[in-house]
């Protein structure tokens, strides 16, 4: 058994929660380390599909504690109706850990995320308006509310009057908004307080003790390119979904990681504004997106397609140390007559960029560089072993794994937990 990280390595969406799941049967603990209900993945077991927002996919596996961690935002109210609707689906929660340090999203915070994106005009990031940077913008300015107040009324309550004293300045100040009412947010979340207080506790010692064990999965939300500070600033999300972000969000030391496993897409996709070297503006762009099914879990939105990038993805590999790669949606790019893989980006000076420049959100003079290779047409979506992969896939895997210098140890072909070759069992 070993302490794994499994990260996205793209812009999100790469299908975590299907890995996590995989992998959870060889692990004791799953904890969810960053992010809130951004993000969203959908698993599916034995044909019965199960969406996730904050809860971790382990949930599944009732050998298992699953933990939501510090690092992680929760909006009560909607934790609390995923909990319920799993509960209703005859899934135990028996097992479910929350971290008391874990930051609550509060009204204010999803009105100031539709304030302030309306406000930023031709200049939005295209949140998923959860209110999560403001709540992560609060932590940073030691004025957010944690779950341990958060569940406690008395404690609450007067936090409440403090913050919400400064909130609704900013909002009627700033904003011209409505002044929010400290009654009116105590009754609206006082059944979710009551709901949730059972499975809040000090996770912090937990998670340490497990992973003493090489015994605990971390689930990273988001992709790397989204992150705080290596992503690319400003349109990203306001947490840290890198591998680093597994120590931070969970009080975990470096050197208790064993390895990192990075998901990805055979192509790539992003959601909301921000650089996008390889999208695809034309039919192929639509092509992916509609056998991709690449509308957002947690919005509905239409997600952006382009072509694998390797560019990012290789910059992904070193900032999140990756070990291993797990390739995802192969069965998508099934039909194409050609498949292109983006090996470096050329500049505006004819420049050949191979790494991925610090400044790519506001460069407008970048151009992809691709190697074309053959389509297949022979959907690999039945494929149990490598063998049984049409020969162009083949050679596409090949070429992506020897650009990016990293082991590919999962071919995915679909969504469901059968779909999966297993390359290199010993990384995982
Ligand atoms: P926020 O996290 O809602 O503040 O959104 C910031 C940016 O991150 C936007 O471009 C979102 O579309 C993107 N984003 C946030 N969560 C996810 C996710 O789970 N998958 C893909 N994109 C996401």
């Amino acid at each position: 058994m070993a302490n794994t990280i499994v990260v996205g390595a793209q812009w999100g969406d790469e299908a975590k929660g299907k890995i996590v799941d995989y992998l959870s049967d060889h692990v004791d603990m799953v904890v969810r380390y960053s992010g809130g209900n951004n993000a969203g993945h959908s698993v599916t077991v034995q044909g019965v599909e199960y969406k996730f927002h904050l809860v971790p996919a382990g949930i599944l596996h009732p050998h298992l504690l699953c933990v939501i961690s510090d690092g992680v935002v929760i909006d009560p109210v909607i934790l609390m109706q995923e909990l319920q609707s799993l509960q209703a689906r005859g899934i135990s929660l028996s097992n479910l850990k929350i971290s008391g340090a874990a930051h609550v999203i509060l009204p204010w915070h999803r009105l100031q995320d539709e304030l302030e994106e309306n406000a930023r005009g031709e200049e939005k990031i295209g949140t998923t308006g959860r209110g999560i940077g403001p709540a992560y913008a609060d932590k940073a300015a030691r004025m957010g509310i944690r779950m341990a107040e958060f569940v406690h009324p008395q404690r609450f309550a007067a936090r409440l009057q403090t913050v919400l004293a400064h909130k609704n300045r900013l909002l009627t100040g700033v904003y011209g908004a409505e002044p929010l009412k400290a009654e009116n947010i105590l009754q609206e979340l006082e059944t979710a307080a009551k709901w949730l207080q059972p499975f809040v506790c000090d996770t912090a010692l937990l998670i340490h003790n497990a992973a003493s064990r090489h015994s605990v999965l971390f689930e990273g939300a988001q992709g790397a390119l989204l992150d705080i500070d290596l992503g690319t600033y400003p349109y990203v999300t306001s947490s840290h979904p890198i591998a680093g972000g597994a120590c931070l969000g969970t009080g975990i030391g470096p050197k208790m990681i064993d390895r990192v496993i990075g998901v990805a897409k055979s192509y790539t996709t992003r959601v909301g504004a921000g650089a996008f070297p390889t999208e695809l503006l034309n039919e192929t762009g639509s092509f992916i997106r509609e056998r991709g099914h690449e509308y957002g879990t947690t919005t509905g939105r239409p997600r952006r397609c382009g072509w694998l990038d390797m560019v990012a993805l290789r910059y992904a590999a070193r900032i999140n140390g990756l070990d291993a790669l797990a390739l995802g949606h192969l069965d998508v790019l099934c039909g194409l007559d050609e498949v292109n893989i983006c090996v470096a980006y050329k500049d505006g000076s004819g420049n050949t960029l191979e790494d991925l420049p610090s400044d790519l959100a506001s460069r407008t003079d970048l151009t992809p560089v691709y190697e074309r290779l053959p389509g297949w047409h022979t959907d690999p979506a039945e494929a149990a072993y490598w063998h049984e992969l049409p020969q162009q896939a083949q050679q596409f895997i090949q070429r992506v794994q020897d650009l990016l210098n990293i082991p590919i140890a999962t071919l995915s072909v679909g969504p469901a937990r059968e779909q999966t070759i297993l390359m290199r069992p010993e990384l995982l």
